[in-house]
């Protein structure tokens, strides 16, 4: 008798920034775009308060924290979905929606995740055309048949740090058919300043068919801790609620996220940080004729066709210098780089290196 055979799923492995590399050998992470400056200290203070008593099952409806969140962004307790991770958000919309031979639709430089979830659920994943690395919704919605069922898009989008206006947002959810559902994914959103730009929250917190997620992975700064949220429609967060394994936020993540998103001082520390740093990495590549754009993101997308240097040696030698940052195979994007932003030490390294280097 043989044990049970796997099922064979058609999908690639999420590979993380680190796991290329012994932590030993780099210093410097810039490959995951997690915050520059780290957790608030108010939320790094309660993390060790949790820590005095963790006997405890966590709260499995997470009551407090969606509280918080309710209050802070003026929303329905009952329409937020509280995940470990956003990720675990984009899985259980894949668990719960999709099925085999669906068919799902991400631009074509996106996050990677979308496409692995539904791809395990079993839908078949359709490419829509990015131009000049920004999202399109015309070539979404050209790929849009009557086996579609749903949209995955971050706005900014990750790994191309593009945004798309909140005209072309409204114009996508309009022209889609209704029983579509659009995933808006508002992991950077806290980052972008621009009078065109509004997050999917804002404006879709009253429709019918779009779930957005957020993270505090990001600006928040507890990556390690992994805590994200939904927010959508109530019959689909139920459905959603329905099958979330019963605690899979911890404690400390619970209420370390509720005290992290009082701190809107430490926020604004991080914001400016970013911004500054952004204009200052941007301006550094165009003196060394690296192609980028502006980013509206706390990472740049950097490729290196122009200066006729391979990117896979920029990476080693970044890499024998301390600095890890992302390749951009798995993403498709040729001779390309994705550099998160650190912390002041960090960032002026990075650029002291690739200077020398170049
Ligand atoms: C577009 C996008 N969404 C979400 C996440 C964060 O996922 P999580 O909340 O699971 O840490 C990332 C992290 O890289 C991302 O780039």
């Amino acid at each position: 008798m043989s044990l049970p055979k796997p099922k064979k799923i058609n999908a690639e492995k999420y590979v993380a920034g680190l796991s290329l590399f012994k932590q030993k050998t780099a210093r410097i992470k810039l490959s995951a775009n997690e915050s520059a400056l780290g957790p608030s200290p108010k939320a790094i203070k309660q993390y060790n308060e949790v820590g005095k008593n963790l006997k405890r099952y966590p709260d499995s409806d997470g009551i407090f924290l969606r509280n918080v969140l309710a209050k802070k962004f003026k929303l329905d307790p009952k329409r937020i979905i509280l995940g470990s991770g956003s990720d675990q958000i984009f899985e259980l919309i894949c668990k719960t929606f999709v099925n085999k031979n669906d068919e799902v639709i991400v631009p074509e430089f996106s996050f990677i995740i979308y496409r692995i979830y539904s791809k395990i659920y079993g839908a078949k994943i359709k490419y829509a055309k990015e131009i000049n690395y920004r999202i399109s919704i015309k070539n979404i919605l050209s790929k849009v048949t009557n086996k579609t069922k749903v949209v995955f898009l971050a706005n900014p989008n990750n790994p191309t740090g593009t945004i798309i206006s909140k005209k072309e947002l409204l114009q996508l959810r309009k022209k889609l058919r209704s029983n579509i559902l659009l995933v808006i994914d508002d992991a950077y959103f806290e980052y972008v300043k621009d009078k065109n730009y509004l997050p999917g929250l804002k404006l879709f917190s009253n429709s019918k068919n779009v779930i957005v997620t957020r993270t505090f992975s990001k600006i928040y700064g507890l990556a390690g801790l992994r805590i994200g949220w939904g927010y959508g429609p109530k019959n689909l967060i139920y459905a959603l609620n329905q099958i979330k394994p019963p605690f899979n936020i911890n404690r400390a993540a619970l209420f370390a996220a509720a005290e992290s998103i009082k701190d809107v001082k430490w926020l604004n520390k991080e914001i400016k940080h970013v911004n500054k740093w952004s204009k200052i990495f941007y301006k550094n590549f165009k003196d060394l004729k690296i192609e980028t754009n502006s980013s509206y993101g706390n990472f740049l997308l950097v490729n290196f066709n122009k200066i006729r240097v391979s990117s896979k040696k920029i990476f080693l030698k970044l890499a024998q210098s301390g600095i890890l940052v992302r390749k951009m195979d798995v993403y498709k994007i040729k001779n390309s780089l994705r550099i998160t932003i650190g912390n002041n030490l960090e960032n002026k390294k990075f650029i002291k290196i690739i200077r020398k280097i170049i």
